[in-house]
């Protein structure tokens, strides 16, 4: 059946495409040409998708005022992820990444980020170099691992065996690497199902020791394993792992990204690193808001499920369901107003930006999002990335070893940026 029109039918870009379909080259890029030409609400067809991708202030609240029900973020992120992650991973789930945040959890996750940088300090040893984006991917590993993965999923053999099997598995690449996904999809995703079964095995194991343990180390484990308590043994060990296995995917990835910018940006900064290492938390904080916002990629997409209006200031579209609306942070975030391309921690007051006079909105610019999606890991994302560039910074004098600033991959559209390349810094025991 052919997609019923949006009405009034907005300007289409003929021959725009996403990098799921076809090479783009620069996948944001694409889509600035194509507001270039048909100015801030546009509709393109990607594949058997049809989007319409709205940029202008009014259109923009509009969109983060969608309702769930009619317009879903989370069949958006479910098609986006689908590209990558084999099916098994999202059937039955009983936690979900939203349940990580009850009174307490975030203690307990900021405890195991803790251990992890005591143990990154040991593993660097007094000098030597390294790529900024691999440390803060292995440091996320493991802290996440530690802090829902039961007991031993941290460390040795276990911790190398799963980090190795997430990388594999990494949901991410769904947006990072786009054009990877024909190739992830003519597999038969035979790669991530076997990397799928190795989190299986390592961590439906872990489910029997948790009984000998303190819970209370393992609260979040804890948790998931009650969630199973009805099942019959093979089923239960099975469905916590792909718990497990989904609330990791779902949840490190751009924390690390996100970490990795923040160290660049500080290592490149040495007077605030230096304010940073002094104890000003309240300016790490910003400083991670600030590095967040300026390496934000996101392609924000709701699917519609139900006939719903967006009013985008110059008109009022009727959007039948089937079609995608979506926006792109890297379109607003440093452009929306003047001086939005620089790094200047000052401009955020605790999670907002302290000055918006110059905004034609406030949510033409974000970091964690905006209305009822925006993000539950907020508080204790940016918790994490003050107290890991904090360790790092007092712990090592740390120098940059590139000559230029480091780009983003250009066919990445969401989440945080990945870099296109290595990013290598020189590290010494202060
Ligand atoms: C620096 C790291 C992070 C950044 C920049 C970030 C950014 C965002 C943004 C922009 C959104 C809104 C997306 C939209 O409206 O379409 C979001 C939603 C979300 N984030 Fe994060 N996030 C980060 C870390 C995390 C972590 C560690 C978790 C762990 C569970 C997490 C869980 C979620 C969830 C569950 C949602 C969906 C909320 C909903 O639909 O109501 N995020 N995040």
């Amino acid at each position: 059946m052919p997609l019923p029109d949006i009405v009034p039918a907005p300007p289409f870009a003929v021959g725009v495409g996403l990098p799921w379909d076809e090479p783009v080259g620069d996948a944001v890029a694409t889509i600035a040409a194509a507001r270039a030409t048909h100015g801030d609400t546009f509709t393109i067809t990607s594949g058997r998708d049809h989007y319409l991708f709205t940029f202008s202030p009014r259109g923009v609240e509009s969109f983060y005022a969608l309702p769930e029900e009619q317009a879903s973020k989370g069949v958006a992120d479910y098609l986006m992820l689908r590209r990558k992650l084999p099916d098994g991973i999202f059937d039955g789930r009983r936690s979900l990444p939203g349940s990580l945040f009850r009174r307490d959890d975030v203690t307990g996750y900021l405890r195991h980020l803790d251990e992890a940088l005591a143990q990154t300090v040991a593993e660097l040893g007094p000098s030597g170099e390294c790529d900024v984006f691999a440390l803060t991917r292995r440091l996320a590993h493991r802290m996440g691992l530690a802090s829902w993965a039961g007991p031993d999923a941290a460390d040795g053999d276990t911790f190398e065996a799963l980090v190795a099997a997430f990388d594999t598995l990494d949901g991410s690449d769904a947006f990072v690497h786009p054009d990877a996904m024909a190739a992830v999809a003519a597999s038969g995703k035979a790669a991530e199902q076997a990397a799928l079964e190795v989190v299986v095995e390592r961590i439906s194991s872990a489910v029997d020791r948790l009984a000998d343990l303190d819970a209370g180390d393992h609260a979040l484990f804890a948790r998931i394993v009650a969630a199973w308590a009805d099942e019959p043994d093979d089923v239960r060990r099975r469905g916590v792992a792909l718990d497990v296995a989904l609330i990791h995917v779902a949840s490190m990835s751009n924390l690390a990204a996100a970490l990795g910018w923040a160290l660049v940006d500080l290592v490149d900064h040495p007077q605030e690193a230096a304010a940073v290492v002094a104890g000003d938390t309240d300016l790490a904080q910003r400083c991670a808001l600030e590095s967040t916002r300026l390496a934000q990629r996101s392609i924000m997409a709701r699917t519609v499920l139900g006939p719903v209006t967006l009013d985008v200031g110059d008109a009022v579209h009727q959007v039948p369901a089937g079609w995608t609306i979506a926006t792109l942070l890297p379109l607003l975030n440093t452009t929306a107003a003047p001086r939005l391309d620089r790094w200047d921690p000052s401009r955020w007051d605790r999670h907002r930006l302290a000055d918006t006079s110059d905004l034609a909105s406030p949510q033409l610019v974000t970091a964690f999002g905006h209305g009822r999606h925006s993000c539950p890991a907020q508080p204790f994302a940016l918790a994490a990335m003050t107290a890991a560039v904090t360790t790092l910074l007092a712990s090592y004098d740390l120098a940059p070893r590139w000559s230029s600033y480091p780009s983003p991959v250009p066919a990445q559209i969401g989440g945080v940026a990945r870099a296109d390349g290595p990013c290598v810094m020189s590290y010494v025991l202060r």
